[in-house]
């Protein structure tokens, strides 16, 4: 049942593995006669280290482990500092490795941790989340965050393996699973009209989080971002398409502060609101751009503000302040047709106020 994926990046390639736990000792053949550092969080840890330390042992590594506290404030530099100083108390040399074992927090701050610790050691996934399934910890983005933004520090940092034990998803609280799905929606809407068709076929298998549906799921949202990230490893073009529904989302995180939704929620937002600019500037069919938002919302993801809409200005300072907009000018992904988009899109503003409007309830 357990399905692989290859990320063909020369001497950085890398295999995904995906299944349940059963399956993981065999895909963890790289970390055989090394130390590992198992860095997770005080969530995680007690969950899910016991089972995923016998799968490194089992596979011939010896294990040690770092845990930082649960949520966002731990990816900073004074985490990265602690994790320094208890990698080097362990002995890591450059042939150890470090295991982030978590969420898109914990693969962002281990893997920074390994891509600067003694000029960059060895560095294996072990995503806990969805999100980080399908997204962070796959394609090589790691950092922290600094008092002025998230993610301005950070490298490009290859994981050796990403190692996807299905099972982790059991404990994941039901709104931080769903939140996981926008991001599954995205890639069928963005490359794979295929899988978009499946997911609308298959919401009770994923509402039951069904392993055997899960795995070719995972699977197929890897090898679409693989496929990305091999032909623009550091987003000068193409891999800016992942982005699609961000450019709004990442602005609705950071008027709330980061509190009122979680990241897959924010950007199904974002995509909702993606949906009607690219109707208006590239032709995207109503019944394509319905669809896209009758699977978000069949799955349980917010299609609207909850309560008030933040204050526009606000959203328009974030979106032009996001890094990713050049020289002041807001860039959108935009779809053509489900399984389609068009990245370095300009819109009028008159059209984004427009639009804004159309994200408040009722
Ligand atoms: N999460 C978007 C990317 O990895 O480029």
């Amino acid at each position: 049942m357990t399905k692989t994926v290859s990320v063909a990046l020369g001497e950085r390639s890398y295999n995904i593995n995906i299944g349940p736990d059963a399956q993981m000792s065999a895909a963890c053949a790289l970390v055989r006669g090394r130390h590992c550092l198992m860095v997770s969080d005080s969530n995680v840890m007690p969950a899910w280290g016991d089972q995923c330390e016998a799968i490194l042992t089992a596979a011939g590594a010896t294990v040690g482990r770092a845990t930082v506290p649960a949520g966002e404030q731990s990816k900073s530099l004074a985490c990265v500092q602690d994790l320094y100083d208890q990698a080097l108390a362990q002995g890591l040399d450059r042939r150890s490795v470090i295991v982030a074992l978590g969420g898109g927090m914990v693969g962002d701050l281990a893997g920074y941790v390994a891509g600067t610790y003694l000029r960059g050691i060895s560095f294996l996934q072990m995503p806990t989340t969805l999100l980080a399934m399908v997204d962070s910890s796959v394609g090589g983005k790691t950092g922290v965050n600094l008092p002025q933004g998230k993610n301005l520090i950070g490298v490009f940092y290859q994981p050796i393996e990403v190692v996807a034990n299905l099972d982790t998803l059991s404990t994941l609280p039901e709104r931080e699973y769903v939140s996981g799905l926008a991001e599954v929606i995205k890639y069928g809407v963005i490359w794979d009209a295929d899988l978009f068709a499946s997911l609308e076929s298959n919401v009770a298998h994923l509402a039951s989080r069904d392993q055997a549906y899960l795995t070719e799921v995972v699977a197929r949202c890897c090898a679409i971002k693989g496929d990305v990230v091999q032909q623009d490893e550091r987003e000068g073009g193409l891999r800016a398409i992942l982005n699609y529904g961000h450019t709004m989302g990442h602005a609705i995180e950071q008027v709330s502060s980061y509190n009122t939704y979680l990241h897959g929620e924010a950007i199904t937002i974002g995509m909702h609101y993606a949906g009607l600019l690219s109707r208006d500037v590239l032709g995207f069919p109503e019944d394509d751009r319905q669809r896209v938002n009758a699977l978000m919302a069949a799955v349980g993801l917010p299609l609207t503000f909850r309560g008030e809409m933040p204050s526009w200005d606000a959203m328009r300072q974030a979106m032009s302040a996001d890094k990713k907009t050049s020289a002041g000018v807001l860039k959108f992904v935009l779809a053509k047709r489900i399984g389609e988009v068009a990245f370095g899109c300009e819109v009028d503003d008159d059209l984004l106020v427009q639009h804004c409007g159309c994200l408040v309830d009722g």
